[in-house]
């Protein structure tokens, strides 16, 4: 049967991903498929690269977690993504602390972007460099960097990573960005404010935690309104749930929206790649996030493939 990787790649895309995680590399049957780079030309790290992990404490950078998926990215031939730089979750408590004033703050977001996109320059396709900024109805986030800094905490981070790494692509990414939506239009217009004032943006991460039966229908004119922007798109933490127990209807059914996903980024041309949130449901950060639901990634939790899997491929 076909791989992934081998088919986004015949579709004229960069990549097919997947994140991981650090505590799964003790897992050698999960570890042999996450590195077959014909399956994922890709990985993006799902915790190890943030805030918390990175800089615990002030100052104090801390990258071994991050370093071990780096190194497996290359030891496998595969694309990294950054995941990433400032976020209002998995914050340091001194960060969070509200002890410091705009120019302090300001520093602090700056110094810890620089650093850490610093630290693995050259080895990193795209960097989240700004995660989730927005609220579902458009409106900003009402976190530590905006109530301190208004919005321009974005336009300090990419600069500072800019300047850290050249050639990474530098992307903005949230969630509720699959469908025509106030919180779409919210990320247009940001990136629109960006390039106009001449702040350096390269992608915007579409992260498609989505729902079985429920794939939007403006998915792909959504992109489009993105890559119209002059920008590259990419999925990048897709998983697609259903209410467990998981039934031969709903996995045929998960299957089609698998397919539909990858039909809308194959069909617009500036969607460079899309990324699953862990190929396998051993590892999906789903259940513990959305009680009662689950089964949301394309191999099941023994490492066998789904029918999604082959949504994938027909999608391609
Ligand atoms: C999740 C990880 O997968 C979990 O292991 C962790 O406990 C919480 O964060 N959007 C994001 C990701 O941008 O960083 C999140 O990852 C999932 C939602």
């Amino acid at each position: 049967t076909a791989k992934l990787n081998t088919v986004a790649k015949a579709a004229g895309k960069k990549y097919l991903g997947s994140a991981t995680d650090n505590p799964e590399l003790t897992d050698t049957a999960y570890v042999a498929i996450l590195s077959d780079n014909t399956m994922f030309g890709q990985i993006t790290p799902g915790n190890s690269m943030k805030w918390d992990a990175t800089e615990p404490s002030q100052g104090t950078f801390t990258f071994s977690g991050g370093d071990t998926i780096a190194n497996l990215a290359k030891q496998n031939g595969q694309l990294l993504r950054g995941h990433n730089c400032v976020w209002y979750n998995q914050l340091p408590s001194w960060v969070t602390s509200g002890n410091f004033n705009a120019s302090q703050l300001s520093a602090i977001v700056s110094n810890h972007c620089g650093t850490l996109v610093g630290h693995y320059k050259g080895q990193v396709y795209s960097w989240d460099v700004i995660n989730e900024p927005f609220n579902d109805d458009g409106t900003w986030r009402t976190d530590v960097f905006y109530n301190t800094l208004g919005t321009s905490y974005v336009s300090i981070a990419l600069q500072a990573a800019r300047a850290a790494d050249p050639a990474a692509k530098l992307y903005i990414n949230d969630y509720n960005l699959e469908s025509s939506s106030a919180k779409a239009t919210a990320m247009v217009n940001l990136v629109k404010s960006l390039q106009a004032s001449g702040v350096p943006i390269d992608g915007v991460g579409i992260q498609g935690h989505l729902i079985v039966g429920e794939v939007p229908s403006t998915f792909q004119s959504t992109l489009q309104q993105f890559t119209a922007l002059g920008i590259e798109v990419a999925i990048t933490e897709l998983d697609i749930r259903m209410t467990l127990p998981s039934t031969p209807a709903l996995l045929a059914q998960q299957k089609k929206d698998y397919q539909s996903v990858i039909g809308a980024c194959k069909a617009v041309t500036g969607c460079v790649g899309v990324t699953v949130w862990d190929y396998t449901d051993k590892y999906s950060w789903v259940p513990s996030t959305f009680s009662g639901q689950g089964a949301a990634c394309p191999w099941d939790a023994n490492l066998v493939r789904k029918p999604a899997y082959d949504g994938i491929v027909a999608g391609f």
